[in-house]
Order: structure tokens, then C-alpha cells, then sequence
């Protein structure tokens, strides 16, 4: 729940030690990073007064410091011993208790000394230490300096009070930065994409590389001046800052006070020793997070080969080989991308032989019937995905799955422990039980950390990808985005892939005002990565409100479509040439899954594929004139039909191959331009409140049927329009009963009826007779 917001004043005290909360043995922190980590903060809500710059570490020094910085805190009368003080007006929406947990866990892992106090009715002061005893290098007492501060001005709300006016003071587009772009964009307006692509020094600096992967940004409406103001702007709004607090797990998600760690779902097993967590250690709310990462990872592989070697079997001892994934949301699109992947990949063609997985998402009793008509209930695995255990849609689509189960199986409580999985946040253990699930051997869980649609990492996308290709291939996937991870962090954000992605999304967004763009994979096997940047994208910075408590004044928040080439470019390629301005995101690889060449072409079909993917962009940049037109003999009366203005922006993503590496190196590229977006536009990327109030209203008129139905009664709505139209459907649907639909469709009927009833046998003869995933000769 929120806490009402108050405004404090926050002093950011850097203690000597003395204060009565430290042990004696206290080394201070480098003043010099906290002036650098506070600089991109609003001047304005600052004032910092630096007394020393050097760093102690000996107790002589230290304590001789301690005296002389005594005196100067104490003429300000807080009491503290200050090397550094730090003020600021904020408005903070948690509890100081909170932040004090937060510290204490940092505690634990860091060996920071912090200790918050309210001083008065708007003054809160941080004190920090580090243990003397242990001993850390001037880098790492930086680094652990960093994850302090940046913890605690993730819950801090710079001022403004309840006075929108002064509010509006802090956002981003109140900035000299942000100015000096939109003055900047008065001079693009004059630009042509045709004269910028001929320029040789920019086009050598537009692209970047990592991995494998290739990013060319040369056809945005975006000159290397662009550029730069657009690292300005990231320093002004603290992106590097806000991108460690994240991979730190600080609570940036701060509607719902949680951390955002799905990094940390793809992090290295412990001992880590790449550069993501130097330390080794990751806690939340203190739980050592990659601990439990590698436990639950450990347990899928355990169980997922289980199955896959016939050691787990169902309930009549039949091979498990179909897999009904049901989930929605989150719990569903990022597993379906990553399934359309490697369901052509030569790896996952193999691996997956024999089995076959389906996704139950859509509460429609239609998509029931094309998950599991024509499979063998005693042969199937039903897995229940839903961080919450609550989503109306998947709960009702797992009670059909069950009662579809006990159909064919009877209604054995054992049916439900051998043939049903559940994949969940720990939080909903209970309801997991409850709804009959083994939670000992067949539960798999997830953490608050990790949002739904940021999940596929998890057992979310674990279980179904693991059951049906093998761990391994899972792994790999987990590997490719581990790799962007490490670049994201790391990488200079002039070379940073998903860095220049969100800035230029920030560009075409709030300056050019390109609201709706197109991702457009050059791949069959990545059709459904629209789908999932939709969802990831929209759900994350769908949004309007900032984290001063005031709207943004400046458009956010794209409308993301799109389809695989070139199916594409034969349906609404004509609007991204003639219509609506669309930046365009092309993806494509230098080998097929599949190359395919036949006797008599001169291309292989890739090359043919690839043409387009090269082709397109350069016919949205370039375009066609009337003169070029004119040339070609084209009549005068057609040439404004067959004019392109040109000046449309895209960029070009390379892979070398679609892999499940490439695959997740796509997916935490796509998560990471997301959060930069947001971060930018200081919105929470990383709460979806918006899609609360359809559910509330769902139930509303869910009840307006069933009394509708039960007693006939008349729907009163909230207006008369919703009313007459709910009239309109109970009245006319009234005629279209179960009964009649029984003896049309046997499967719907199935899911009402009990194993008494039994009409329909499974299709027989499906067993693999222990050939590991091989179908039996
Ligand atoms: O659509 C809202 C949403 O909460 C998504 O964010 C989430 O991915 C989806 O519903 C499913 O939620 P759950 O995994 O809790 O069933």
C-alpha cells in the first residue's frame, strides 16, 4: 500500500564513525563518488558541501579526521560526524523502516554500516560505514558506496510539495538537456535521411557490437550532434546510476516497494566471478538471491529430465510427452517466443522429437479445444504458469485441464499430483496446494523480483522449454542473455547496445513524435517476437506518471506491432512507405536455421530473405522523388500516387544465427531498451497498475450473469448502454445451451463432464518406450 507522501529533508550524512551506531573500527567512504553519483540529480534539490576528499583507512587517521569534521557538522547542530553532508527537500513514499531493512540487508552482504534516522519532521540522516575489519580496495568501497546511495535515492522524490507547479519542476523535460533537443530537433527537420547516409564519419560511428550481435543506427533521423545530446540527457537523468541500482536490486519498482532482478535469473552460479555482482553475493530482503536462483534452476533440470527419460511418469505409468503450458500475459508470450526459436532450430528439432507443447492462454474455450484435442491425457503434463495463482483466465483454463485430466483418468487426487505442475511466485504456495499440485516435487518457484513479463528466465520459461528441448538448450538461452547483461552493464553507453536503442526510442518518441513503431524479424522462427516486445513494452512503459507524483508533459510510451519479413512487406509495408511515419526495426542473420538452395537459383532462399531485409530500410530512407519518377517516364498525372517522401528511420540488428544464444541475446537487448526508456522518462517501467480496473469491471458484470442467468432477472449496469447491451447477449444466448453443444463437440464437452461419462478414448499408441525424447522404431 502507499504511504502518504511526506516531504523531508534528507541529509545525507558520510560518518566518520563516533555517532554510537558503528562499532569503533569505521572507515568513511570516498567523498569524491558521492559527489560523482549525485551529480546527474536535479542542481537544484542539492546542496552538497564536500569538507574532504581523501579516503581513511587506518584508525589513527580516521579518528584524527573524526575530530575536525565533528566541529564543522556540529555547527549545523545535527549532531553528526560529517566528513560530507548532502541535503536535500524530498518526499519519500515508504517507510523509514523499510529503508532501514534495505540497509540492514546491504549489511549483510557488504559490510555497510548504515543506519537512518528520522531527525525531525523533515529530516531524515543516513550514516554509512564500512567495517575497518574488512578490508576493501578504494574500488570496491566505491562500488559499495554506489549501491548505498543509489538504494536510497530510489525511494527519494525530489521536492515540490503538494504544489503541482513546483512538482513540474522535475521533470526531465524541465531540463537544459531536454531543451537544447528540442531546439536540436528544429535542425533535423531540415535534414534528409539521403544526405546523412552519405556521410562517411557518421555512418562510421553510428553501429555498435557485441557478441556476435550488430547494431546499425546509421538510418535514424539522428546526426552525431544527436547523439551527444542524447548522452547528456542520460547523464542528466542518472542512467547509468539507475541501471546499477537495477542490477543491484535495489527497489526501483517503487509503486510496489520491490526489486527488478530478472538479470539475476541468468546470472552466473555462485562463486560469481564475472562483472556483474564483483561480490558474489545478491540479497533481497535477505535472501541470497542467485543461491536460490541456481536451487530452483538445479530443480528444473532434476525434474525436467525426469520426465524426459521416463523416471516420472503419469498417473497409468505412461510417458509424459505432451506438455499444455497454461498461462497468460507474462506467463505465456516470452515462453512462446522462445518455443517458436528453437521449434526450427536443429538442435531443438532434435531434442524435442516425440514431444509436443502447446499454449493454453486465452480464457476462450476455443483455445482449449485447439490445446489438447487430439492428445492423450494420460500422456500430458499440465504446467501452470502464474506468478500469481489468481488470473481469472488461467485459473479457469487450469480447473478445465483438470477436470479434463480426471475425465479421462478419474478423479483420483493422484491424477492432479503426477500430471500437474505449477510454476508460481512462493508467495502463492498455498493456493498451489490447494489446488492439489505435489508443491514438493512438482512446484516451481519465482520471486517478487521478477516482473511477469520479464520472467521467461525463470521456471516461467524453464519448465516448458526444458521439458520439451532439454535443459541444456534452456541454458544456453539463459547464457545469450547473460552475455547482453554483462555488455549492458559494462559497455560505455556509446557503445551499449541496448543504451542507444532506448535513447533513440526516447528520441523518435518524445521529440520526433513517432508514436507507434514496427518490429520486423527477418526470420520465420522469431514470429512471435512482436508479440512479446508488445506486451514487453507496453505493459512496462504504458504509463503517465513519474516518480515525482506529477504526469509527464511529454509523449511516452510507443505502440509496438509488427510481423516477420517479408510476410510484412506484403501487408502493411505500404503504410511504413507512404502512411504514418513508423521507425522500423529490422532484425536478421547472416545463416538461416535452415539454408536452403535449389538446383537452378543463383541465391540461396536466405539471400533472397536477406535482400529484403538490406532492401527495405534504405527504400524508407531514401524514398522516390517526382524527378527520379519523371525519369522513368512515369505520367505526370501519377506521380503524386507514386511518390515516397523517404526520411523514414529504422535500425538493423545482426545475428549470426538464431540460436536459443542469439534468442536470449534478443530477449534481454528488447528487456534492456525498455528499462532505459522508462528510466529516462523516469516513469516505473516495472508495475502494470493499468490493467487492474478491465479485471474489477470483468467481475462486476460477471456477476450481472450469473443472476441474470440463475434468476432471470434484468442486468441493471452503471449505464444504460452497458445494460442494454448485457440484456442484449443474455437474451439471444439463451438458446445456445452446453447440452446442444455436447453431442456437436466432443472435446468442450469433456471439459464438463466427469470420468463417469467417458465416451472418447485417447488416441492410442503415442508410447516412446524409453527412447529418451526418440520415437520408437
Ligand atoms: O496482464 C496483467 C498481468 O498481470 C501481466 O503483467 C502478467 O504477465 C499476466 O497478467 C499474468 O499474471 P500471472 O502470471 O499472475 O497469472
Amino acid at each position: 500500500m502507499h504511504q502518504p507522501i511526506m516531504n523531508y529533508r534528507f541529509v545525507l550524512g558520510l560518518i566518520l564513525g563516533s555517532s554510537g551506531f558503528f562499532p569503533q573500527q569505521i572507515q568513511c567512504f570516498s567523498i569524491s563518488s558521492v559527489t560523482s553519483h549525485l551529480r546527474p540529480m536535479h542542481e537544484s534539490t542539492l546542496k552538497t558541501t564536500p569538507s574532504s576528499t581523501s579516503l581513511y583507512s587506518s584508525k589513527g587517521k580516521a579518528s584524527s579526521r573524526r575530530k575536525g569534521a565533528f566541529k564543522r557538522t556540529n555547527k549545523q547542530g545535527n549532531g553528526f560526524d560529517s566528513t560530507l553532508t548532502t541535503e536535500i527537500d524530498v518526499h519519500m513514499d515508504m517507510k523509514i523502516n523499510s529503508l532501514q531493512n534495505d540497509f540492514d540487508h546491504g549489511k549483510q552482504s557488504h559490510h555497510i554500516k548504515q543506519n537512518i534516522q528520522l531527525k525531525n519532521e523533515k529530516t531524515i540522516s543516513i550514516q554509512g560505514g564500512v567495517d575497518e575489519g574488512h578490508h576493501q580496495g578504494h574500488h570496491q568501497r566505491y562500488q559499495n558506496h554506489q549501491k548505498a546511495v543509489s538504494k536510497l535515492l530510489s525511494h527519494i522524490i525530489p521536492p515540490g510539495g503538494k504544489d503541482s507547479n513546483n512538482k513540474k519542476k522535475n521533470l526531465v523535460s524541465t531540463t537544459p538537456e531536454w531543451k537544447a533537443l528540442e531546439r536540436h530537433k528544429t535542425q533535423i527537420d531540415q535534414t534528409h535521411l539521403r544526405d546523412l547516409l552519405q556521410d562517411q564519419e557518421r555512418s562510421d560511428e553510428m553501429f555498435a557490437m557485441h557478441d556476435g550481435v550488430y547494431l546499425d543506427y546509421s538510418r535514424q533521423r539522428a546526426t552525431l550532434d544527436t547523439m551527444d545530446l542524447l548522452y547528456d540527457l542520460a547523464e542528466k537523468q542518472g542512467l547509468k546510476q539507475k541501471m546499477d541500482a537495477m542490477f543491484n536490486g535495489d527497489k526501483i519498482n517503487w509503486t510496489e516497494d520491490r526489486a527488478v532482478l530478472h538479470t539475476a535469473l541468468r546470472g552466473e552460479r555462485p562463486p560469481i566471478t564475472d562483472s556483474i555482482s564483483k561480490e558474489g553475493k545478491l540479497i533481497v530482503d535477505g535472501d541470497d538471491v542467485m543461491d536460490e536462483v541456481w536451487e530452483v534452476l538445479d530443480q528444473i533440470k532434476y525434474f525436467t529430465d525426469s520426465v524426459r527419460s521416463g523416471a516420472i511418469r503419469g498417473f497409468t505409468g505412461k510417458r509424459l510427452r505432451n506438455i499444455i503450458s497454461v498461462g497468460i500475459g507474462g506467463s505465456y508470450l516470452g515462453p512462446e517466443f522462445l518455443h517458436e526459436c528453437l521449434k526450427t532450430e536443429p538442435e531443438g528439432i532434435n531434442k524435442s522429437l516425440g514431444y509436443t507443447l502447446r499454449f493454453l492462454s486465452n480464457v476462450d474455450p476455443v483455445d482449449v479445444e485447439r490445446a489438447c484435442a487430439d492428445l492423450d491425457p494420460e500422456e500430458t503434463l499440465i504446467v501452470i504458469v502464474s506468478k500469481t495463482f489468481t488470473t481469472a483466465e488461467t485459473m479457469l483454463n487450469a480447473r478445465t485441464m483438470r477436470q479434463w485430466l480426471w475425465d479421462f483418468m478419474g478423479d483420483d487426487k493422484e491424477v492432479v499430483r503426477k500430471h500437474v505442475v505449477a510454476v508460481s511466485s512462493i508467495s502463492s504456495l498455498e493456493k498451489v496446494e490447494a489446488f492439489g499440485i505435489d508443491t514438493e516435487n512438482y512446484f516451481f518457484r519465482f520471486w517478487d523480483w521478477v516482473g511477469g513479463r520479464y520472467s521467461v528466465c525463470s521456471a516461467v520459461g524453464g519448465i516448458p522449454i526444458s521439458l520439451l528441448y532439454g535443459f541444456e538448450l534452456f541454458e544456453k538461452f539463459l547464457q545469450g542473455a547473460h552475455s547482453i547483461d554483462e555488455h549492458f552493464i559494462n559497455a560505455p553507453l556509446r557503445k551499449n547496445i541496448p543504451v542507444i536503442m532506448g535513447l533513440l526510442g526516447v528520441w523518435n518518441m518524445s521529440f520526433l513524435e513517432y508514436t507507434a513503431r514496427a518490429t520486423l524479424p527477418y526470420s520465420e522462427a522469431l514470429l512471435k517476437l512482436p508479440a512479446h516486445i508488445q506486451q514487453l513494452d507496453m505493459e512496462s512503459n504504458g504509463k503517465k506518471a513519474t516518480r515525482f507524483g506529477i504526469n509527464v508533459d511529454y509523449p511516452v510510451g510507443e505502440v509496438d506491432f509488427g510481423e516477420p519479413g517479408t510476410n510484412g512487406q506484403h501487408s502493411f509495408f505500404q503504410l511504413l512507405h507512404m502512411g504514418q511515419v513508423l521507425p522500423c526495426e529490422f532484425i536478421g542473420f547472416l545463416k538461416s536455421q535452415h539454408d536452403l538452395c535449389i538446383d537452378g537459383e543463383p541465391l540461396s532462399s536466405h539471400d533472397e530473405l536477406m535482400a529484403n531485409f538490406f532492401a527495405q530500410p534504405d527504400a524508407l530512407a531514401y524514398g522516390k522523388n517526382a524527378d527520379e519518377l519523371r525519369a522513368e517516364g512515369i505520367s505526370e498525372d501519377l506521380i503524386i500516387h507514386r511518390t515516397f517522401e523517404g526520411n523514414r528511420p529504422s535500425f538493423s540488428l545482426l545475428a549470426p544465427k538464431l540460436t536459443a544464444y542469439s534468442c536470449g541475446q534478443l530477449l534481454a537487448i528488447y528487456e534492456h531498451r525498455t528499462a532505459v526508456q522508462g528510466f529516462i522518462w523516469d516513469i516505473n517501467s516495472f508495475d502494470q497498475w493499468g490493467v487492474e480496473l478491465g479485471k474489477k469491471l470483468a467481475n462486476d458484470v460477471k456477476n450481472h450473469l450469473l443472476d441474470a442467468r440463475n434468476n432471470g432477472e434484468k442486468i441493471q449496469a452503471d449505464n444504460p448502454a452497458t445494460s442494454r447491451l448485457l440484456n442484449y447477449y443474455v437474451e439471444n444466448s439463451k438458446q445456445l445451451p452446453c447440452e446442444d453443444l455436447w453431442d456437436a463437440n466432443p472435446l468442450t464437452s469433456v471439459t464438463r463432464k466427469t470420468h463417469l461419462d467417458r465416451e472418447h478414448l485417447p488416441p492410442i499408441g503415442h508410447d516412446l518406450k524409453g527412447g529418451d525424447g526418440k520415437l520408437a522404431q
